[in-house]
């Protein structure tokens, strides 16, 4: 089994973090449905599950970058699309990585403690308007932003198998 990334496929470490940040990321952006039915508020099941995903998403970000840089240049893009790609891919691991530092930022703003499956990693304090306003609003353009973002990389994805006929789509498959 190749763990490691070729030159004609993602390995096996970097497809699993790929499909898991992807159905955790879809999960997390469908959030205000299944908040309000587990309730949202401070201490309820809801924002503890979302808070708890969101900071697992962070760690597999993280790892991802980790595991990337190990694998360097091992899977290329076209050389004319490469530009496009490297930008592409700047801004979806941008966004990923400002959701959820603008998310603790809200949750801190709010007074509210942040929460790993249980596990109080900081503790609630007193209320902090301007952290709150700010937070909540990047945090929410952000997530309307990874939209945008994942549609682009999806239809870029099909591109690349459809149009330029590379296989991109096997390589992560
Ligand atoms: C990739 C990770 C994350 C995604 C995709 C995400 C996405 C979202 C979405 C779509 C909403 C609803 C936005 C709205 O109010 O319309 C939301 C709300 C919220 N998120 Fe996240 N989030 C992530 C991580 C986090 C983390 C790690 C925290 C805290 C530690 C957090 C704290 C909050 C809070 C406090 C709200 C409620 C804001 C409000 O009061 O309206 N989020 N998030
Ligand atoms: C349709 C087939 C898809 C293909 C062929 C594909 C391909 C890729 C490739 C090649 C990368 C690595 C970019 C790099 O070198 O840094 C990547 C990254 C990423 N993709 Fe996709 N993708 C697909 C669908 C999706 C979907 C549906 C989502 C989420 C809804 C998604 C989310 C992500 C995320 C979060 C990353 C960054 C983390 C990582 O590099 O693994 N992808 N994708």
């Amino acid at each position: 089994m190749n763990w490691m990334d070729s030159d004609n496929r993602y390995g096996m470490v970097s497809r699993i973090i790929h499909w898991l940040m992807a159905a955790l990321l879809i999960l997390m952006l469908f959030s205000e449905a299944w908040m309000e039915a587990l309730g949202d508020h401070a201490g309820e099941p809801g924002m503890a599950w979302h808070q708890s995903i969101g900071i697992t998403l962070l760690v597999l970000l993280v790892g991802r970058l980790a595991w990337r840089a190990l694998n360097r240049g091992k899977v290329t893009p076209p050389e004319r699309w490469r530009t496009a790609a490297r930008l592409g891919h700047l801004a979806l691991y941008g966004v990923m990585l400002a959701i959820p530092l603008t998310g603790a930022l809200t949750a801190l703003g709010e007074g509210h403690g942040i929460e790993l499956f249980g596990w109080g990693i900081v503790a609630p304090g007193p209320e902090i308007e301007w952290m709150e306003e700010a937070g909540e609003e990047t945090h929410e353009v952000m997530a309307n932003l990874l939209w945008v973002i994942l549609a682009g990389h999806v239809l870029a994805a099909l591109a690349h198998q459809h149009l330029l006929g590379d296989n991109t789509l096997r390589k992560m498959a």
